[in-house]
């Protein structure tokens, strides 16, 4: 039966509340469409309108892409430009310094071809990471690392001699292989050490490693190769700091000294005419980074990769604002983070950028 009650005038108010006009500049979402030919870039460049994180992805692949292409030339020089810094053909020639930092379960995953890739391209200018991040580059020049499950149990492994790294295992082999590998090594370093009265920094212990494993297949020989230095200031904290331990006893006096290395990283940041943060994961590897830019009064483009969240007060899950508060990445310059598992989201932001073969270099 038809009512001819009115509607109540203060319910139609509230729901159907006029808005306001969108601004000129207002996007559409939009997302891909299959019906259309879709090579891998389209897709990728469609990310940027399908909102939530493929966004903050399309976003990612926009300030990698500018970090890129920055040239000290783009800028008007200074009044105060060092003499250095004056020639045209300097200024053309001088880039963005890109730092990239990444967890070591990402070196244990296929993401350390990428690694590589980046590193043998000398697309980056230095490297954090943490003691996993080393060993198990140059472990898997020794023996293979495979697919398995999250749900292995655990005490099985255990009797088998497996470790697992979330869905990943390692045979225990591999580290003893490691450590045959390794033990001479540091004879040998020890005995320069003696002879020279140099002690090592974690990025010349890392570098030195990267020369003798002589492998193509290795990030750090390509990085010894390139000049690229690495720095992984919690160089113990994995088993490389097992094999120090054990050759502290047989063969004692070997020196490792992060303070050398802490001036390294924060003076390649300090004089960074731009500076890039690419940072895959948290903890060291992130917060060292960032560190390290406070000393420039910041980073000039950020991006980070992580699944940390921010409602613990952890520096892993800190969104770009709260560096911007600290003077690690600059108020204004453009930043972003994406939330995701860096394996599923760094491969899509490599192909986008460093992998394109017209984008700069
Ligand atoms: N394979 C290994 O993971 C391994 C091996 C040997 C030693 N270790 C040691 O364990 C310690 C802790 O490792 P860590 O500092 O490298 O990082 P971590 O594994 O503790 O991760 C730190 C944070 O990074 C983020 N993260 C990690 N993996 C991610 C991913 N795939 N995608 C997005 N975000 C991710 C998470 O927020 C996480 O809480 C280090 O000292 C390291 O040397 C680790």
């Amino acid at each position: 039966m038809a009512s001819n009650t009115p509607i109540p005038s203060d319910a139609s108010a509230a729901v159907l509340k006029p808005s306001e006009p969108m601004p000129d500049f207002a996007v559409s979402v939009e997302g891909p469409n299959f019906e259309e030919e879709m090579s891998l870039q389209k897709l990728l460049e469609s990310y940027k309108r399908i909102g939530f994180q493929a966004n903050s992805l399309g976003q990612a692949i926009d300030i990698v892409n500018k970090m890129r292409k920055w040239r000290l030339s783009d800028e008007p020089v200074a009044a105060d430009e060092s003499d250095e810094f004056l020639a045209p053909e300097v200024r053309a020639k001088t880039k963005c310094n890109i730092f990239l930092g990444y967890t070591s379960n990402l070196i244990s995953s296929g993401l350390r071809e990428i690694i590589l890739y980046l590193v043998k391209h000398k697309h980056v200018s230095a490297i954090v990471t943490t003691a996993g991040g080393i060993e198990e580059d140059f472990i898997k020049c020794l023996g293979k690392t495979y697919l398995a499950d999250f749900n292995m149990d655990g005490a099985d492994l255990r009797r088998r001699g497996m470790n697992r790294i979330g869905n990943l295992i390692v045979p225990n082999d591999n580290y003893c292989k490691f450590e045959d590998w390794l033990m001479p090594i540091l004879d040998t370093m020890l005995a320069e050490q003696k002879e020279s009265g140099q002690v090592w920094t974690p990025s010349s212990f890392i570098r030195r490693l990267g020369k003798e494993i002589d492998d193509e297949e290795s990030v750090y020989y390509w990085a010894y190769k390139n000049d690229i230095p690495v720095f992984c200031p919690a160089l113990t904290d994995g088993s490389l700091g097992d094999m120090i331990y054990f050759h502290s006893f047989k063969n004692p006096g070997l020196i490792v000294d992060i303070v050398q290395d802490i001036r390294n990283l924060n003076e390649l940041s300090r004089k960074s005419r731009k500076a890039g943060m690419i940072i895959l994961g948290g903890g060291v590897c992130k917060h060292q980074i960032a560190n390290a830019m406070l000393i420039r009064n910041g980073a000039d483009y950020s991006v980070y990769i992580n699944t940390g969240q921010e409602f613990d007060g952890s520096d892993s899950g800190a969104r770009p604002d709260e560096a911007v508060s600290w003077g690690k990445i600059r108020a204004g310059s453009e930043s972003v983070k994406v939330y995701a598992d860096a394996t599923l989201v760094f491969p899509l932001l490599v192909a986008a950028t460093f992998a394109q073969p017209n984008s700069q270099q």
